[in-house]
């Protein structure tokens, strides 16, 4: 028992004797008004420092009041279960604050609805992709906001499961939504933008759409040509040769679609490799015999080469991407056409090589899809001669690789001019480059 209690014992026992010692000492009287005064005074103490409690527990962020013995104790402990609850629900608060705060910047929606579907809260995620207004829409009801039909069939529970809808204000963009029951019937709604993923996804479709498409023509020819065979009784050995020959070149279309594929997955497969350094101006003239063997004499090469400077990087990727280029100009550009190589330095510290031709040049509004897989300017005369159109998807690729980019200038008529730039922390002076022998080098 606390020594505030004692003292309390003692004073009601102390009290009871004396009224006993009057009482028998004086007379009956006297011990009874001697016991009601004591309990009185002690009673008036207690009361008044009841008051005073009271009117402190009607305040208790005040100090509190001076109070010796028991109420002192009383006082004391009820402060400190006050003081802990408070700092409990600061802390709780303080939480609350950190949640809502992370909630408010979460990539996603979030808008939490009441039981009747009216706005509770929100986060800025929520405002772009619903077309909510800060402040102003809490307490609408939502389908006043999103106007579709669908949205708030499912949202009432018509329709299971996510729910897919354009942006409020961008139909380009396309949201998935989900909902997730909270107490008291409330409801959290979850917006997730899924442009990036339908991009993807789009983009895949149409990748497999394409290479399906590039290997169904030559493997409809050659089985045109074998069910052609298998029917003739007599073949005539001339026709036959000639189909063989037919047959040769798709074959050989699809060996060149797969390896481009394999190259593509690669590239995009495998990690950087560790950088070696790469004598340019000797692969550019190693570029120039090959341009030379491709054109068969029906063209005038020339080559420029203003830089000894060499590069950092995969030797055979820079050769197999520079060369798509060469080839690519070659291709394009009718008999008689001129054709020049350049390797030089630019004014940043960079190299560049480049390929003029003065093919049929390129309309502007094809330069920027160039480099997109399968992209081809006109389908008939690529594949006639014989092009998949992943060449400059894989050039990309590789430049990327080697943080350098592709230039394209073009004038329809008058012929283009494809440039491979490369940053100057690419580049190396030409005694560290060692000569790649162009059989090793080639892709
Ligand atoms: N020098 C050029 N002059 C004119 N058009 C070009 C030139 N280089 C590329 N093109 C156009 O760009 C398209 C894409 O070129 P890309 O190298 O990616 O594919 P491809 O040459 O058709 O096939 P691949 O290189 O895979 O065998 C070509 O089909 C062609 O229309
Ligand atoms: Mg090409």
């Amino acid at each position: 028992m606390q020594p505030h209690w004692w003292r309390t014992l003692a004073y009601l026992l102390g009290l009871l004797v004396l009224s006993l010692i009057l009482w028998l000492a004086v007379d009956a009287l006297a011990g009874l008004l001697a016991l009601c005064f004591g309990l009185a005074l002690q009673l008036t103490h207690h009361l008044r420092q009841l008051m005073r409690f009271e009117a402190w527990l009607a305040s208790p962020t005040q100090p509190v009041p001076e109070s010796g013995g028991l109420w002192g104790d009383v006082l004391h402990k009820v402060a400190q279960v006050i003081q802990a609850h408070r700092d409990d629900r600061a802390r709780s608060h303080a939480d609350l604050e950190q949640m809502l705060h992370a909630a408010r910047l979460l990539p996603d929606g979030v808008v939490i609805l009441d039981a009747q579907h009216r706005i509770v809260w929100f986060n800025q995620a929520a405002q772009g992709q619903l077309g909510l207004k800060d402040k102003r829409d809490l307490g609408q009801f939502i389908g006043y906001i999103v106007r579709n039909a669908a949205f708030n069939a499912w949202l009432t529970g018509a329709r299971e499961g996510a729910f897919t809808m354009p942006a409020a204000g961008d139909s380009n963009r396309t949201l998935t939504l989900q909902w997730v029951p909270l107490p008291r019937a409330q409801k959290m709604l979850l917006c997730h933008d899924i442009t990036e993923l339908a991009r993807v996804d789009a983009m895949r479709r149409d990748f497999v759409a394409n290479v399906s498409h590039e290997l169904r023509t030559p493997i409809t020819v050659i089985v045109g040509f074998l069910e052609a065979f298998a029917d003739m009784e007599q073949p005539d050995p001339r026709q036959f040769k000639n189909h063989i020959q037919l047959m040769r070149e798709q074959s050989d279309r699809i060996r060149r679609l797969v390896d481009d594929l394999l190259t593509l997955a690669r590239l995009e497969a495998d990690a950087d490799t560790q950088p070696e350094p790469v004598d340019v101006p000797t692969l550019v003239r190693s570029l120039l015999r090959e341009a030379e063997t491709l054109s068969g004499g029906r063209h005038r090469i020339g080559l420029e080469v203003d830089s000894d400077a060499g590069i950092l990087g995969n030797p055979k990727e820079i050769h197999s991407a520079l060369g798509n280029l060469v080839s690519n100009a070659v291709r394009y550009t009718p008999s008689g056409g001129q054709i020049t190589l350049r390797w030089r330095n630019t004014p940043s510290g960079g190299a560049e090589f480049s390929v003029t031709d003065t093919g049929e040049g390129i309309e502007a509004q094809h330069i920027p899809r160039l480099t997109e897989r399968f992209y081809r300017v006109d389908r008939g005369r690529s594949r006639a001669t014989g092009g998949t159109g992943l060449g400059l998807a894989i050039v990309k690729h590789v430049l990327q690789r080697h943080q350098a980019r592709l230039r394209v200038e073009s004038t329809v008529g008058r012929g283009s001019t494809f440039t491979a730039v490369f940053p100057a922390e690419r580049i190396i002076p030409a005694a560290s480059a060692t000569p790649q022998p162009p059989e090793q080098a080639a892709a």
